[in-house]
């Protein structure tokens, strides 16, 4: 695997990979790779020539300090799980090669930006933005891969990509679970054993309002499922919602993708998860 550190190196490294006609997949992470990292990185190799993972912990979007600071950085670890799998490049660049300081960005991402994430994590996405945009401007993928497991994320990519008429295309790949459901995350380690337990309420009760699902009924199934996840021992509910899967506003009758979303502390951790109930 080739591996990285400053823009000019891995601009280098593939502009020659396209003067050879390869087409590039991107996979943006912060690291502290999982089994959902590495579904994203299996899915580039089948549809790119030359597979780049980025690891860069981005400070912008991290609304709580201390989350930043105790955020997972293994990355031997990394480095060894993407070898095995076989990544052409890794892409692991400091802060200052990234940012300049007191660097400005706003992007209009209309009601996204405060629905759901964005309420619970004001300017989060102004951050996701700000550096994936500088990611597929560097890079220049074909390709860049994503995880339902972020859906908003997701939507929130997409409208960047949109706006600003980005020449890539975006994929999004399924949510890579635990044997129990719970849904792979970096930030599962933090969870104690009683933490890891009373997460899986989460989990089931997505499946639950899933198989449970009647659109005439999604006011009784919302409340159904946030006495459920409030009644868990150490676990507090941010919010719990049955949304149109392309606003992300309440689903009704005329929504054509239906996904319920929930995000929650357990213990000390905050968890999200999602489920496509249609669509
Ligand atoms: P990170 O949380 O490291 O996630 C990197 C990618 O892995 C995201 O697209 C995320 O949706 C996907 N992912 C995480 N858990 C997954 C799972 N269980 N199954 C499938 N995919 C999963 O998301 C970010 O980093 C950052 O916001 C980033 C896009 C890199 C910008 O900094």
């Amino acid at each position: 695997m080739e591996k990285f550190t400053t823009k000019t190196q891995i601009q280098q490294y593939l502009s020659l990979a396209r003067a050879n006609g390869k087409t590039i997949g991107l996979v943006p992470t912060m690291g502290a790779l999982h089994a959902g990292h590495l579904s994203l990185i299996q899915q580039a190799q089948q549809q790119c020539d030359v597979v780049v993972c980025s690891i860069f912990v981005n400070p912008t979007q991290f609304t709580d300090p201390a989350d930043l600071e105790k955020y997972p950085r293994p990355i031997q670890e990394d480095i060894r799980k993407l070898e095995a799998i076989g990544c052409d490049v890794l892409f692991e660049p400091a802060v200052n090669e990234i940012y300049d300081n007191n660097e400005h960005w706003h992007l209009n991402i209309g009601t996204l930006e405060d629905l759901l994430e964005g309420k619970y994590r004001p300017g989060h996405y102004q951050g996701v933005t700000q550096v994936v945009y500088k990611f597929f401007t560097l890079i220049n993928p074909d390709v860049a891969f994503f995880g339902q497991k972020d859906y908003q994320q997701f939507l929130v990519i997409s409208r960047m990509v949109a706006l600003m008429d980005m020449p890539v295309k975006l994929i999004m790949c399924p949510i890579q679970r635990e044997a129990d459901g719970l849904a792979m995350s970096s930030r599962n380690i933090h969870l104690t054993p009683a933490d890891r337990q009373n997460a899986l309420v989460l989990s089931k009760t997505l499946n639950r309002i899933k198989s449970d699902f009647d659109i005439n009924n999604i006011a009784i199934l919302k409340q159904q499922a946030e006495a459920a996840i409030n009644n868990q021992p150490g676990t507090q509910l941010d919010y719990f919602e049955i949304a149109d899967g392309d606003t992300l506003l309440p689903a009704d009758k005329q929504s054509k993708k239906i996904v319920a979303l929930v995000a929650a502390k357990v213990g000390q951790t905050r968890l999200i998860d999602n489920v496509m109930i249609s669509g």
